[in-house]
């Protein structure tokens, strides 16, 4: 059984589809706990409710990122996690901590990548006359929103799109491609490649499709 322990600063409906998939497909698996840097977190009620161990480190209660890092590092490991999953967790991380979880964290942003890094992707993508955006789940490496690629989901932006019905539509996919990209590593299905790309065992696509 592997432990997830899954981190967010928000709402947190993409930990809400992780968690939901795992009791509905009967992963081998189990959310060990929600870790959030805010306690007004929303989706610390619903871990809350569902019996799922919460914790919150503040990262205003410390000077530094490096000693925001080291405490949250301590917290995650008392749960003795198999995988980190970072859902709307919004801190940027030290290079020691993303080590310290090195091939072990996955991330989630809602910007086909390497396009539109860091914030306000969805209007980035209008902007720039994007004809389709998306979302994309990697594995986490010391640079902000890099490394490699496990899953994407693509949807098509429409000519009177606004940011709040793009940002709608993506995540949508979000909760299909996040589910999708940890049960897949739960598994053992997925490997890099030897250069470094992350491909799946058996050649099932990695790229979702919206609407
Ligand atoms: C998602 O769009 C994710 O891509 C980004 O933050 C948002 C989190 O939403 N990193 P939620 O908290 O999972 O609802």
């Amino acid at each position: 059984m592997k432990n997830l322990v899954i981190l967010i600063s928000g709402r947190g409906s993409n930990m809400v589809a992780i968690a939901e998939a795992c009791a509905a497909e009967g992963w081998d698996a189990r959310i060990a706990a929600v870790i959030s840097n805010r306690s007004d977190a929303g989706g610390l009620v619903y871990a809350q409710q569902n019996g799922i161990p919460t914790a919150v480190v503040n990262h205003r209660d410390f000077e530094d990122r490096e000693a925001f890092d080291a405490t949250l590092a301590q917290v995650i490991d008392g749960f003795a996690p198999d995988l980190v999953v970072l859902a709307g967790f919004m801190r940027i991380l030290t290079p020691g901590f993303v080590q310290h979880y090195a091939g072990r964290m996955l991330n989630i942003h809602p910007s086909l990548l390497p396009a539109f890094p860091g914030l306000h992707t969805h209007r980035r993508a209008i902007e720039a006359g994007c004809k389709v955006a998306g979302t994309t789940v990697h594995v986490v490496t010391p640079e902000l929103d890099h490394g490699p690629i496990v899953v994407q989901a693509v949807v098509p932006v429409r000519p009177d799109e606004t940011e709040d019905t793009l940002a709608a539509r993506v995540l949508v996919m979000e909760h299909q491609a996040y589910p999708r990209a940890v049960r897949w590593w739960i598994e053992g299905l997925l490997e890099s490649t030897e250069d470094g790309r992350i491909v799946h065992r058996h050649g099932e696509s990695q790229a979702l499709m919206g609407g």
